[in-house]
């Protein structure tokens, strides 16, 4: 069994933070989106593995994620030219895979469940493929299938316009190579994309055994702010591992479930978890409430923050108001203005959001 995992796109949803970088690269309690799926196929026993790579964006995948050594696995990377759609880069990928039958994660998507007992019931039904489904509220965003009472597939539509059920599809699918010659029968979609959705219905259509299966787990698609702050959240109440390196000086409080990176100094502060500090981080006079991630080296300095990601290099310094919900960028400055005139001063890079209080 092999892994393709789709780590390309735009992340327009996720901009400005994707204007400079790859989505799956977004950073869930300081580590990468991607990096939770590579560890779920790893555990699954599966350590042969491809990743689809843009070319917007494929080098700083291949730098930050390296050869698969890191998760004890081995890494293919496949440069996929244009985004022509999901069974585009299963074509792309054919080489790669073989006759293998292979699990296809998209690099956003983060889930609760483990996906080893999907392997399982893949393997042990031998399917040509197994879905997986999830209610969700706004259906029209996602793959839909039509079920029957058994929950059997009857119909996979991509981003209908009038849902037959509130049943998406989550990124995370099975196959077995079956699906290439599915995939070759199929025509682009309205949007000009190769959709791995048509591809299953194909399946569907010729009788093959296709299953799905629901999720019991929460599900996130990582594509927005707030779904990445809810992704944060979740991740640091289920599975942040308390340790406290670095120096904490006897002026400060830290209280809760909080890991704290080497070389992060915390003076005359309060940290209430769950939090995380990555390394080399300066905080000083600060409250840091729970569900916030500071990314490496960033320096916080009379500021108050809570239920948000602040990533690498940021520096926040002398911010007199709360600061809650929010997303701050790689190397973003917040400071104190002079005293005169009283003014507020920006420079904001494109699509990003401000709200005052
Ligand atoms: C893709 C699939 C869609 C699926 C979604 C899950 O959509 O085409 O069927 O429900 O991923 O994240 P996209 O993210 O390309 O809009």
């Amino acid at each position: 069994m092999k892994a393709l995992i789709l780590s390309g796109g735009k992340g327009t949803r996720l901009r400005p933070l994707t204007y400079t970088g790859a989505k799956q690269l977004v950073p869930v309690a300081n580590k990468p989106i991607l990096w939770y799926g590579i560890e779920s196929i790893v555990a699954a026993g599966i350590t042969d593995i491809g990743i689809i790579i843009s070319p917007e964006t494929g080098q700083e995948v291949q730098a930050k994620t390296g050869d698969g050594e890191r998760f004890g696995a081995r890494i293919t990377y496949i440069l996929q030219d244009q985004p022509l759609g999901l069974a585009h880069a299963v074509k792309i990928a054919q080489p790669f895979l073989g006759d293998s039958p292979f699990i296809m994660y998209l690099g956003d998507n983060l889930i609760q469940d483990d996906v080893n007992p999907f392997v399982e019931t893949f393997k042990t039904q031998h399917l040509d493929a197994l879905i997986l489904l999830r209610t969700v509220s706004n259906p029209s965003a996602f793959g839909v299938a039509k079920v029957d009472e058994k929950g059997r597939v009857l119909q996979l539509i991509e981003k209908p316009k009038e849902p037959p059920s509130n049943l998406a599809l989550v990124g995370i699918y099975l196959f077995s190579p079956t699906i290439h010659e599915a995939i070759a029968a199929i025509n682009p979609s309205a949007r000009g994309e190769l959709e791995i959705t048509d591809a299953i219905q194909e399946l569907l259509n010729r009788k093959a055994p296709v299953e799905a299966l629901q999720l019991k787990g929460w599900w996130l698609d990582t594509g927005k702010k707030d779904d990445l702050l809810e992704a944060n959240r979740i991740i640091l109440d289920t599975c942040l591992q308390i340790s406290k390196n670095g120096e904490i000086d006897d002026n400060s409080q830290v209280i809760g479930r909080v890991k704290i990176g080497t070389g992060s100094k915390i003076l005359n502060s309060t940290i209430r978890g769950p939090v995380v500090i990555g390394d080399n981080c300066h905080i000083e006079n600060c409250f840091i409430g729970p569900y916030s991630s500071i990314a490496d080296e960033v320096i916080l300095k009379d500021a108050d923050i809570e239920h948000s990601v602040i990533l690498q290099k940021a520096s926040l310094i002398g911010i007199k108001q709360r600061i809650v919900d929010s997303v701050i960028g790689q190397r973003a400055k917040l400071e104190p203005a002079p005293q005169r005139p009283i003014a507020l001063r920006f420079m904001i890079g494109d699509d990003s959001h401000i709200e005052l209080a």
